[in-house]
């Protein structure tokens, strides 16, 4: 059972199309249906509203706004930052003025467009640079040093320092968000909701309305995706459905159209990364500093642990002796970016690995070279194997993981056979490159690591199931209900998982920084080893020889307890926020990825050719969908790096507000040679039958794919064109870096 590739629970659901979603559900009579008026102005004082002709449209019931909020107008997790509704300050073009509840969807969205607002326009900060030269943060400037870094700098033998850009991204579920909320009883709301949080959203729309948490439960079956963007972000559809329904004593719907989705959202922070490194002849670096500046946007929302996380990852995989890193957590006038997954560590791995390439660029040498030569040292001995935030590295299966995939994918000879080919063809080059992802795994706020599950066994002997977790494609449900299955030796038939529901389970904690399953696994596990103590206790005294129905049903009569909560707490973390020193993380998760491309110097066009992938999973609970999470996360991580891109108008307006645009890779942008792979080896820390946290770190294999892309642009133009090469590569940047385009990037 555990190990076995069971199909996902909802697996017959998916492809059956029967899998209720939220818009899915069977609407209640008198259902409303809600859509925000969205601001035109990228920043301005909200002078007046007026609504009157959206309240005549037909079908329309009422037009709310921020007046109508009767306590807290917070849809979000930082303080009072969040505005459900703007009240006077419009902080960024698409943000919520309006919430128009209509008899149809299409009339809430037609009269949502007959709102008009009179703004007294300020003047707007929109990119990193120019909030970064205006020293406008949402929050202070963090800062993490070890060791005297300018005097390592001024001894090393070489020194090199530049500026590089990551962009941000689109989480683009495919289900966008939506809530749905039903008025209840004696001052009570049940909200169900896309969410990856419930019991924020429980918490929100209770602060919303002046109640207590007890009046609100929140419920979530399934996510079409989540993917960080409904961590936090679900708030706003949550309050706004939750509103509804309390001002009209009706159940109101809100689901957001795909272009309001992304107007009204946040995405992956982009970042500005300025580096001076210097290192020795053979590309050991001797020391490096950093400048990490992000676009955080209007609110600081989840921009604090996103930036903390991204510090936290400059090391991927490397020791670094002397670093000094200054994180700034830039205040724009755009939608408030948020958690995507890994949770700004992509970014300081994109960091560190330019570094690295730069450095070997520089030196002529192979990148893998100088990856190899900079990685932590063994974990028996005290060198080389303590983090810049003071993390002992305990498993350090990097180098070895590193040594058998360049083995495997047959590095060595392809880069030869690679130089042939760009050797005979003069506009078509192919690159390749080797990297690997290091990253931590438990939240970084450590009250977050906890779980609750409740197991119900009934008298007939099927089981029931619920937890703190949500589903969102990843597989948690598929996986807690393998456990389950396993500890009470039943067919997974037996046990069925109910909707994830705050009357349930109480205090959860967003399912997300990958450790859905290492928690709510382990409180699942906790919960079922209970109940089959006190079977075995009993069946020790009624007959060992009886058949599971049998023995539930003889307990039942004997009044045995059937049912049982479990609950964990991830040991041993601890960390300081002030120092950001400490053990944020219980381990690490591991692999690595060999990509090799192909781009046509004519047009800046290019495919990924082969993509071998060897991941760290500790011991697989269930490989298929520990397969499935790999190349899902390697293909939304190579489509952050290479075609999505976002661009704003000088006026701040998001252009890029649809598939039309943006870009997400398709089917055909899979590499058709796609080797995926497992390491063998059981995580050294105890958790749940010994496995590793698969959801977020196979998005930085992706990684490969950049800079693949880089090495095919050296084979064209040389290494120092290359270092102009930014992410997203994108046709027109890889032109660009060639040479072969004018003009740059806005
Ligand atoms: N996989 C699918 N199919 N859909 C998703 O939305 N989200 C990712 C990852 N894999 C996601 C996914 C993110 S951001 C996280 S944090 C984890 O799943 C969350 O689930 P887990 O903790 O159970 O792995
Ligand atoms: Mo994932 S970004 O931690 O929801």
């Amino acid at each position: 059972m555990i190990g076995a590739s069971l199909p996902h629970e909802s697996g017959p659901l998916h492809v059956t199309g029967s899998a209720p979603y939220l818009d899915d559900l069977p609407e209640w009579k008198g259902t409303l249906h809600g859509a925000f008026a969205l601001a035109q102005t990228a920043h301005g004082r909200l002078k007046s509203l007026d609504v009157d002709a959206a309240r005549a449209f037909p079908g329309v019931v009422a037009v709310l706004t921020a007046a109508d909020i009767p306590v807290r107008n917070n849809a979000g997790p930082a303080a009072e930052d969040d505005p459900v509704l703007v009240r006077d300050l419009v902080s960024f073009h698409g943000q919520a003025l309006a919430l128009v509840l209509a008899e149809s969807f299409e009339a809430a969205r037609k009269a949502a467009r007959l709102v008009s607002a009179e703004i007294e326009a300020f003047p707007a900060l929109l990119t990193v640079d120019e909030a970064k030269a205006a020293e406008s943060w949402v929050l202070p400037p963090v800062q993490v040093r070890r060791g005297d870094t300018a005097a390592a700098l001024a001894a090393s033998p070489h020194r090199l320092s530049g500026t590089t850009r990551v962009g941000g991204q689109e989480h683009f579920y495919l289900e966008g968000q939506g809530a749905y909320a039903l008025p209840r009883e004696d001052r009570g709301m049940h909200v169900h909701s896309s969410t990856q949080h419930p019991t924020e959203m429980q918490h929100l729309v209770a602060g919303m309305l002046g109640w207590e948490a007890h009046q609100v439960s929140v419920e979530c079956r399934r996510m079409g995706g989540g993917f960080g963007g409904k961590e936090s972000q679900s708030g706003q559809v949550s309050c706004a459905a939750a509103l509804g329904a309390w001002k009209t004593g009706r159940p109101v719907k809100v689901r957001l159209d795909r272009d309001d989705d992304m107007l009204l959202t946040g995405k992956r922070h982009d970042f500005l990364v300025e580096y001076d490194v210097g290192f020795d002849d053979g590309g050991l670096i001797l020391g490096v500093s950093f400048v990490m500046a992000s676009r955080c946007g209007f609110s600081p929302d989840l921009s604090g642990p996103v930036n903390d996380r991204a510090v936290f990852h400059l090391d991927n995989a490397y020791y670094l002796d002397a670093v000094a890193i200054r994180s700034l957590r830039c205040r724009t006038n755009t939608v408030s970016n948020t958690a995507f997954r890994g949770f700004g560590g992509p970014q300081g791995l994109f960091a560190i690995e330019s570094v690295i390439d730069a450095v070997a660029r520089r030196l002529g040498l192979d990148p893998l070279d100088v990856r190899k030569m900079n990685f932590y040292g063994p974990s028996d001995g005290s060198h080389r194997n303590t983090t810049h935030y003071g993390m002992r590295v305990e498993d350090n299966i990097a180098p070895a993981l590193v040594d058998r995939l360049e083995a495997t994918s047959d590095y060595r000879h392809r880069r030869q056979a690679l130089q042939a080919f760009n050797d005979s063809h003069r506009f078509l080059k192919r690159g390749i490159a080797l990297t690997p992802v290091k990253f931590g795994i438990s939240f970084t706020a450590t009250f977050y690591n906890q779980a609750g599950a409740m197991v119900h066994v009934y008298a007939d002997g099927s089981v029931l199931v619920t937890h703190g977790g949500t589903e969102m494609g990843q597989g948690l449900y598929t996986k807690v209900r393998q456990i389950v299955a396993h500890e009470l030796g039943l067919e997974v038939e037996r046990v069925r998982m109910l909707p994830t529901d705050t009357s349930r389970i109480p205090n959860t904690s967003a399912t997300a920084a990958s450790s859905g399953t290492d928690l709510n696994g382990m409180a699942a596990l906790q919960a079922a080893r209970a109940i089959k103590e006190r079977l075995d206790t009993f069946a020790a005294a009624e007959g060992p020889n009886l058949g599971w129905d049998d023995l539930v049903a003889k307990a039942y009569r004997a009044r045995i307890k059937l049912w049982e909560s479990g609950f964990y707490a991830t040991p041993k973390i601890h960390y300081d926020p002030k120092t950001m020193q400490g053990r944020p993380f219980l381990y690490f998760a591991y692999g690595a990825c060999c990509a090799e491309v192909e781009i046509d110097t004519l047009t800046g066009e290019n495919r990924i050719l082969r993509a071998d992938i060897l991941h760290d999973v500790g011991r697989s609970l269930n490989p298929a969908i520990d397969r499935g999470q790999i190349e899902g996360g390697f293909l939304q991580g190579a489509g952050w790096l290479t075609t999505e891109e976002l661009w704003w108008t000088p006026e701040g307006r998001l252009w890029t507000h649809a598939p039309s645009t943006y870009k997400i890779p398709a089917a055909s942008d899979c590499p058709s040679d796609l080797r995926v792979d497992f390491w063998e080896g059981d995580n050294i820390e105890e958790t749940v039958h010994r496995s590793k946290a698969v959801g977020e770190p196979p998005l930085m294999h992706g990684l490969a794919v950049y800079f693949a892309l880089k090495d095919a642009v050296v084979a064209a133009v040389g290494a120092e064109a290359a270092l102009n090469l930014v992410a997203p590569a994108t046709p027109e940047a890889v032109l660009r870096a060639l040479g072969g385009l004018s003009g740059t990037q806005p």
